[in-house]
């Protein structure tokens, strides 16, 4: 009998959310200590523990069926890639923040100014509204650092609290988009696991319903 296989968070903010979902759906599932796949015992499901930034890859190759991750990572790289649920947890938004004591008016102070993400995609895309070409400095963790080490003048990352950005004499100038778990979906799904699929949306919506 075929298995839904479904990629998770492996660590950060999704994992626990996103397991706690399962759970709830009444799926259980074997895991080992630091095993990177687990099978579930009363479900047809495989969980794959990975990267946030490879999952979109993952689902266009098929190596997974669906994902729990977050809106802003598909913004990011996998625009193609099709949410069939919005989830209601993890909700964040992708901003850009400046040093608190620098003059902010609009973002055409931004024009010619370093910008440190880990989202450049993201960030190329909203300047072009603005005809504004930035000059985007990668960094794939600890983006509020930037700044403080004379890196960038600018950061664009996710915002949730807030508290990172107050730790690190940031605030935030523009809220670019915002953002949630959602369940994603191969364009490469089986006929077998979409029907696997339809019945895990159907317990997610039961659930989702009783938590509002
Ligand atoms: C994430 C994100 C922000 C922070 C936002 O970082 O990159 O830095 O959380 O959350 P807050 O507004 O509640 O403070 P994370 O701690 O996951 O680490 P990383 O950036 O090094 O991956
Ligand atoms: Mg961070």
């Amino acid at each position: 009998m075929s298995k839904i296989k479904i990629a998770v968070q492996k660590s950060g903010r999704l994992n626990q959310d996103s397991l706690k979902l399962l759970k709830d759906c009444g799926i259980s599932i074997d895991n080992g200590k630091d095993q990177l796949k687990a099978s579930a015992s009363n479900f047809p499901m495989e969980v794959l523990y990975l990267r946030n930034g490879d999952i979109p890859q993952y689902l266009r190759d098929g190596v997974v069926d669906i994902a729990i991750i977050g809106e802003n990572v598909l913004i990011e790289k996998g625009t193609d890639i099709i949410t069939a649920e919005k989830l209601g947890f993890s909700k964040c938004r992708v901003s850009l923040a400046v040093p608190k004591d620098v003059e902010y008016n609009s973002i055409q102070d931004l024009d010619g100014k370093r910008i440190a993400t880990s989202y450049p995609n993201t960030v190329i895309e909203y300047f072009k509204k603005f005809n504004i070409t930035p000059d985007i400095h990668i960094i794939n963790g600890s983006v509020e650092i930037a700044p403080n080490i004379g890196l960038a003048d600018a950061i664009c990352d996710i915002v949730s609290s807030g508290s990172t950005l107050f730790k690190n004499n940031l605030k935030e100038v523009e809220k670019m988009l915002t953002s949630e778990a959602v369940l994603a979906v191969s364009p490469n799904i089986s006929s077998e696991n979409q029907e696997i699929l339809n019945k895990l949306q159907f317990r997610i919506q039961a659930v989702l319903k009783g938590r509002k």
